[in-house]
């Protein structure tokens, strides 16, 4: 996937090798990686969620253990947020610079309280609008939340999710024994830092293999882009990151519309310009200028993401057709660009979407993936 000539990646030696081949005799642990690879069931760390597996990852996750699962955004790799050794570990498999924040995720919002502080009526507000639902609320933390969640900051960020399997492992997972206490879930999205987020299980073991003791399997992330995420600690509501809870709704909802962040916002990875990136350069063009571009780089290997339009003459595999319906294309952008990204393309052409409110978070989305193709990821701490 990483082509000769492009950006050095950082995270691209600890990625598995997708095409393993030639593995000298006798390396043993070459060998083993070209096995795993090659191994044509994925091995039994996936495991499709059910009652059981379900209370066996809240079981890991309460002895400080990490495990992988599904929310209606994206896949989220989960560590109880009040053990810090656990956290680190999530930050480790990652590859994450220990700075950075971390959402904790809630069973309920009547949980709010033990994780923030001087909660403003707006929080309550777009709580009972929005959760259960991809919406992330930062706000004050409390003082038992660990610097490890909070990569040391004063603030918090929390969310509610509403997919049944990770509502029913925060179910599982909350509760006290003597002194011991569960009542959140650490989960930044379960991908090596600074590349595309998983929406399917398959793309967690791609991603993380035999790093993660469990990865629960509950199906294709339906909303497929990370959660809308607002700032409700100083003044005003500000948009740390558009998701599928757009602008207006949100405007709707508090009678102001959250504003856009000041260059010196809190540290945000998400928001920074080279995240979400495919290993294969991503050029975002109009559809015109994508047909040329396309003319233009005959015999080269080039994938295409486009609206509602098949190219003529070019390999069906090699060209994905997205709805031109801002939910549907979210849900399946990331499976696209996953796909077109492993079959070895030199280029991604992808068709802009139309510059509409209701496309903001994929436009941001695919902004971000275009400029990490040329830049690379050095400098995305
Ligand atoms: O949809 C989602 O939000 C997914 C699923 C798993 O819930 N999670 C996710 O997590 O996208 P992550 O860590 O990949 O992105 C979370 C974003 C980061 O940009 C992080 O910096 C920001 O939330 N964040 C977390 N706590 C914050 C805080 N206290 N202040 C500012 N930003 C914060
Ligand atoms: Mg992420």
């Amino acid at each position: 996937m990483q082509q000769e000539g492009e950006q050095p990646q950082p995270d691209a030696d600890a990625a598995p090798g997708p095409e393993p081949t030639g593995a000298p005799p006798g390396d043993a642990a070459a060998a083993a990686t070209v096995a795993e690879a090659a191994a044509p069931a994925a091995p039994a760390i996936v495991v499709e969620a059910s009652d059981a597996s379900i209370a066996r990852a809240a079981a890991m996750l309460r002895t400080g253990e990490v495990v992988a699962f599904p929310t209606e955004t994206v896949y989220g790799l989960g560590a109880d947020a009040l053990n810090p050794a656990a956290v680190a570990r999530v930050f480790e498999i990652k590859g994450r610079p220990l700075d950075h924040p971390v959402i904790v995720h809630l069973a309920s919002a009547d949980d709010l309280a033990e994780w923030a502080v001087g909660i403003p009526d707006a929080a309550r507000r777009l709580a009972e609008a929005f959760w259960p639902g991809p919406l992330t609320l930062i706000l004050r933390r409390a003082p038992q939340v660990p610097d490890a969640v909070t990569g040391g900051q004063d603030t918090v960020g929390l969310r509610v999710p509403s997919h049944p399997v990770a509502r029913a492992l925060l179910e599982a997972f909350r509760g006290v024994e003597g002194d011991r206490r569960w009542t959140g879930i650490a989960a930044p999205s379960a991908n090596k830092f600074g590349r595309i987020s998983p929406t399917a299980a398959e793309h967690v073991r791609a991603d993380l293999g035999g790093a993660v003791e469990l990865i629960l399997d509950g199906g294709a992330a339906e909303v497929g882009i990370e959660s809308t995420i607002v700032d409700l600690s100083g003044a005003h509501p500000v948009l740390l990151r558009p998701g599928a809870i757009g602008v207006a709704e949100i405007e709707r909802v508090l009678g102001e519309a959250p504003r856009a962040p000041e260059a010196r916002a809190p540290r945000a990875p998400g928001r920074h310009p080279v995240h979400y990136a495919p290993r294969a350069k991503l050029r975002l063009l109009k559809r015109v200028a994508m047909l040329e571009a396309l003319a233009s780089h005959k015999g080269q290997r080039v994938g295409v993401l486009a609206l509602e339009v098949t190219v003529p003459r070019l390999a069906a595999g090699l060209q994905r057709v997205v709805p031109a319906v801002p939910a549907r294309y979210a849900h399946e952008l990331y499976a696209h660009l996953r796909a077109l990204d492993a079959q070895n393309v030199s280029q991604i052409l992808v068709e802009l979407p139309p510059q509409t409110p209701s496309w903001a978070a994929i436009n941001d989305r695919l902004a971000r993936a275009a400029r990490g193709g040329e830049e690379g990821l050095e400098d995305a701490a």
